[in-house]
């Protein structure tokens, strides 16, 4: 199964009843295993989380940390854009030149990476103040 077909199988399990936009991502890592997850949105609305912020929590929990690409689909007119937020937790588990995949429902997709997504990111580099 591609990356997309894993993005797209997730996303049917979104819980999404607010926004009714559902939305599912996958993570292939450095190790070549992939990990998923969907938006889960909550009746108390800022309590839902991202699909993206779903896959990096999966990835976390199997021991894994190292982002070689990402697919993000939605049922959106454009290849969905992932939200400010999930920019940067991308970027803290990838490098700039990782790839990410966007797709919508009618088989259209771009490919970009995180440091197009993200220029200029903030990082540890800038905890340090020497
Ligand atoms: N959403 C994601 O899952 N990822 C994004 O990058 C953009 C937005 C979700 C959050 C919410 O459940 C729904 O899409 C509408 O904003």
């Amino acid at each position: 199964m591609s990356l997309f077909q894993y993005a797209l199988k997730v996303r049917e399990h979104a819980h999404a009843p607010y926004s009714s936009f559902k939305v599912g991502a996958s993570i292939r890592t450095s190790s070549g295993e992939i990990y998923v997850g969907c938006n889960v949105e909550n009746v108390a609305y800022p309590e839902g989380s991202c699909a993206e912020a779903g896959a990096i929590s999966a990835m976390i929990a199997a021991g894994e940390s190292v982002i070689e690409e990402i697919c993000i689909v939605a049922d959106s007119q454009f290849p969905v854009s992932p939200c400010g937020g999930c920019r940067q937790k991308i970027a803290e588990f990838s490098r700039p030149e990782t790839i990410v995949h966007l797709a919508n429902l009618k088989g259209e997709s771009r490919q970009t990476t995180i440091g197009d997504l993200l220029p200029d990111a903030f990082s540890k580099s800038h905890l340090s103040r020497k």
